[in-house]
């Protein structure tokens, strides 16, 4: 949501801003801009993606080695020339890229404009640069002291970088529940919002914490104090991050790559996490908190988006198989709703970017209240991960592509050994089933490269649905959020109106809607309900519904009533979703890529949802 870049050293700053814009398009993409300092202060901006700022100023720019740059997701005007970032004060002196949104921006603007100073953007951002302006005006302070007392008059989120006409050799940046990365190279910092403009310069980072406000200088000295004043030690990190992981490797579209690499990314998730032969999990976040963890009297998970539908399957593990009762709460309902939370609550976070805004905020509320907070993450380094008690990383590398897809299924494994663990700790599985589910889980990389083998498969089911302008995905038990999980990935990207339905609830409205028209993909393949499923598809054939069935290979029944199947192998029932989402994913990217609409950048999406 939003994406800043930032660079001061001794080479040109132009293409690395440019470059590291790029790889940050994935946060926002409506607009962007670039600011260079080299004697004055020039920006570029422009409304739409990287590549027309790169075409509006790649010849005109001036050569300099101090810039800041923005990728823009807009919130407070529309996405034009005007309202992209950088803004400048009015005396055209300081520069500013900021992501978060300043919340008392109408007060603080009021003020301003009874001092005299005039705005042209609707953004609440030329408000906070005109702001320390003000301040440095009053009181002659350097840019650094007049931006950290502009901030203590902020209410809201924000990542920002300043840069300051008259210090030349200077970049100011700080963070409040947005993030902000240092890299810290060789005679030279690049600063962004997360590190993935950063790696191919330095793996030494420092990841900036909650008002904290940082100054780099070009001598390479660098200070980090808070918003409050006090010095602070800025810890240094390696990063553990490779640039092939950032390239489409071949692929159209990181999406592509994304669901591709979900064998690889699963191994990585459960690597020494697993012994399946000696009958061990062994997961170092749960460890650490385990009797607190083993005798939770409630689990509550919190998350967004395709992270909540993962949550959802693990309410289905941690019940069935560890017997611990489970809700799960969309972030921003459940940060507003005074929650009932207890110590004997574990709280347990799903994120994949660990950025998201209201699942922080649903996380500082539990905290307050005394429970255990736990993060399924993938971003490591991120602001959920630094702020939960204990938790663990998927471990699937950066994913690039707006549309979740590795992040989910690393999420649903992490929470498949989370609920393993428990339920052996706790007594509550048998040994027989606990080894063979430890067994079949191993086994799930292979059988996902199995299902990537039927891609011709799909994408002729895709050419089926592509021209429709509705589809209702039904599910039950173990993959009724896989249905929601499908219905969320076909409406991101192709903009189909698309429903998620458990499949016994039909009857009680969706079937309504039932024609020749309505394209209905059901998850057939679980064991325990499959007499069931198989009635619930009758029901769509007999009004004249077009079924697109996953069932297991070798099905017999389901394969005769559907319209298309697509088979996948048999797993046990609590590892289906691992399987019977990649044709779904793989359905929605080609049917996007068939409606030629930008599958790792949907209209009106962000990846990193910084804002509430
Ligand atoms: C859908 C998608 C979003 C995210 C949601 C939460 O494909 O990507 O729905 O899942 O914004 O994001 P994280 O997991 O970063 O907290």
């Amino acid at each position: 949501m939003c994406g800043i870049v930032a660079y001061l050293g001794n080479q040109d700053a132009y293409p690395r801003l440019i470059k590291g814009l790029h790889r940050l398009e994935y946060r926002g993409y409506d607009s962007a801009g670039i600011a260079l300092l080299n004697g004055n202060i020039q920006v570029y901006k422009k409304k739409g993606k990287v590549s027309e700022l790169e075409a509006h100023s790649a010849q005109q720019h001036t050569p300099a080695t101090l810039g800041i740059g923005h990728t823009r997701w807009a919130t407070h005007g529309e996405p034009n020339d005007i309202n992209a970032h950088p803004h400048l004060s009015g005396n055209g002196r300081i520069a500013l890229v900021h992501n978060g949104i300043i919340e008392n921006y109408d007060l603080l603007k009021t003020a301003l404009q009874k001092e005299g100073h005039t705005f042209e953007s609707e953004t609440d951002t030329e408000v906070l640069v005109k702001l320390i302006q003000a301040i440095q005006d009053r009181d002659g302070l350097p840019i650094e002291e007049a931006v950290r007392l502009a901030l203590t008059r902020v209410v809201g989120a924000y990542a920002i970088v300043v840069i300051d006409q008259q210090d030349p050799n200077k970049l100011v940046a700080a963070r409040k529940a947005s993030p902000l990365v240092i890299g810290i190279g060789k005679d030279e910092f690049l600063l962004a919002s997360d590190a993935t403009p950063i790696v191919e310069h330095t793996n030494k980072v420092i990841y900036l914490n909650d008002e904290e406000i940082a100054v780099l200088h070009r001598s390479g000295d660098l200070e980090i104090k808070t918003i409050s004043n006090e010095v602070q030690t800025p810890y240094i990190q390696q990063l553990d991050l490779k640039i092939e992981m950032l390239e489409k490797g071949g692929y159209d579209f990181f999406m592509l790559k994304e669901i591709m690499e979900q064998p690889m990314t699963l191994t990585n998730c459960m690597r020494g996490r697993i012994n399946a032969d000696e009958g061990w999990i062994h997961l170092g976040g749960v460890e650490e908190y385990a009797s607190r963890i083993t005798q939770a009297k409630r689990l509550i998970i919190v998350a967004c988006g395709t992270s909540w539908h993962a949550g959802l399957i693990g309410e289905y593990l941690f019940e069935d198989l560890a017997r611990i009762p489970v809700e799960v709460e969309y972030a921003s309902e459940f940060r507003y709703r005074n929650p009932i939370i207890g110590e004997g609550d574990v709280v347990i976070a799903i994120s994949q970017s660990g950025e998201t805004a209201d699942t922080l905020a649903a996380l500082e509320i539990a905290k307050e209240k005394g429970a255990l907070i736990f993060g399924i993450v993938n971003s490591v380094g991120s602001s959920i991960a630094r702020v939960t008690d204990a938790g663990s990383y998927i471990h699937a590398g950066p994913e690039i592509g707006v549309a979740s897809t590795k992040a989910f299924t690393g999420q649903v494994t992490l929470l498949t050994l989370m609920a393993l663990d428990l339920a052996k700790r706790r007594g509550t599985i048998s040994e027989g089933y606990y080894h063979r589910l430890l067994t079949e889980l191993t086994l799930i990389p292979e059988k996902i490269k199995r299902v990537l083998e039927q891609d011709k498969k799909i994408q002729y089911i895709a050419a089926e649905i592509k021209d429709h302008t509705n589809a209702l995905y039904l599910g039950r038990g173990y993959n009724f959020p896989v249905a929601l999980e499908g219905a969320l990935k076909l409406k991101e990207i192709s903009y189909i109106h698309a429903e998620g339905y458990p499949a016994a609830e039909m009857k009680h409205g969706p079937i309504a809607l039932i024609d020749d028209n309505m394209p209905v993909i059901v998850i057939a393949t679980n064991k325990s309900a499959y007499d069931k499923i198989a009635s619930n598809i009758q029901e769509v054939k007999a009004r004249k519904g077009r079924v697109f069935a996953i069932v297991p290979e070798d099905d017999e029944t389901i394969s005769q009533i559907a319209d298309y199947c697509i088979e996948i192998p048999e797993t046990e029932e609590p590892l289906s979703p691992l399987l019977s989402v990649i044709p779904l994913q793989l359905l929605s990217y080609h049917i996007a890529v068939m409606r030629n609409c930008n599958v790792d950048q949907p209209r009106n999406l962000a990846k990193s949802v910084t804002v509430e």
